[in-house]
């Protein structure tokens, strides 16, 4: 019988819970757990580290031909490697991630992911998140989902992930920061992050985790995909 390949992506502003969700479902469903943002934090880390101004768009699109992203699964949690190097780590601080929504920016970042993306979702089911996938990486998704909550709800998640972490933050900046990512995100001619019109939108300000994973995997198997009953 032939293998059914089923693909679900997830689009949706910084700190909506898209990575926890996706990794949660797509650990229920066996599916590659994909995650499109870390790939732009680690052309952003390529360019901090050469010192490199995330505002000079002809420096990044030209550094950006010699930062070869490779994506691995290490008992199916994502690792991103940067010219080889394992920077799975190394990308998530904000400093990177406010790197990364700049530099995102530019149609030549974006060119240089888009083939990588697609080739991880051409042989295998996949949960792929990001800000573009239902309306540019993946148009055809089986299932798309936008999924959001308000900034002050992401802030505040943001902060207590923050502080478990023993990092000094404050939730103003947090929240100002958020908006300004959001702002950067949506308003970029490129590839902005925008609802697909057929992606299902779920607001998970008020919803638990196994309530937005339920909503997920509800909305998949009406749009086709088999699940094996388990005994
Ligand atoms: O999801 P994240 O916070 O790890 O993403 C970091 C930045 O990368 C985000 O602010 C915008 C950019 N990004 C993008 O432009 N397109 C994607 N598919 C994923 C992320």
């Amino acid at each position: 019988m032939e293998k059914q390949i089923f693909r679900i992506a997830i689009d949706g502003p910084a700190g909506a819970g898209k990575s926890t969700i996706a990794r949660m479902a797509a650990e229920r469903l066996g599916f590659i757990y994909v995650d499109t943002g870390a790939m732009y934090r680690a052309i952003a880390l390529f360019c901090l580290r050469r010192g490199i101004s995330p505002k000079d768009e002809e420096a990044v699109s030209s550094a950006v031909k010699e930062a070869q992203i490779t994506i691995t699964h290490v008992d199916k949690e994502q690792r991103v490697l940067l010219n080889g190097e394992d920077v799975s780590g190394q990308i998530r601080t904000e400093q990177v991630g406010n790197t990364a929504s700049a530099v995102s920016a530019y149609p030549e970042v974006r060119a240089h992911l888009l083939n990588l993306q697609r080739d991880l979702a051409a042989n295998a089911s996949v949960i792929m998140d990001g800000r573009d996938i239902g309306t540019c990486v993946l148009p055809d998704a089986e299932t798309k989902i936008f999924l959001t909550a308000s900034p002050s709800v992401r802030a505040m998640r943001r902060f207590k992930e923050l502080k478990e972490k023993g990092i000094m933050c404050n939730l103003q900046e947090i929240e100002q920061d958020i908006i300004e990512r959001d702002q950067r995100d949506t308003s970029r001619a490129a590839a902005p992050l925008k609802q697909a019109e057929d992606a299902v939108l779920v607001d998970g300000s008020d919803m638990t985790i196994e309530q937005v994973v339920s909503i997920i995997m509800d909305t998949a198997i009406s749009h086709g995909l088999k699940v094996k009953q388990s005994v």
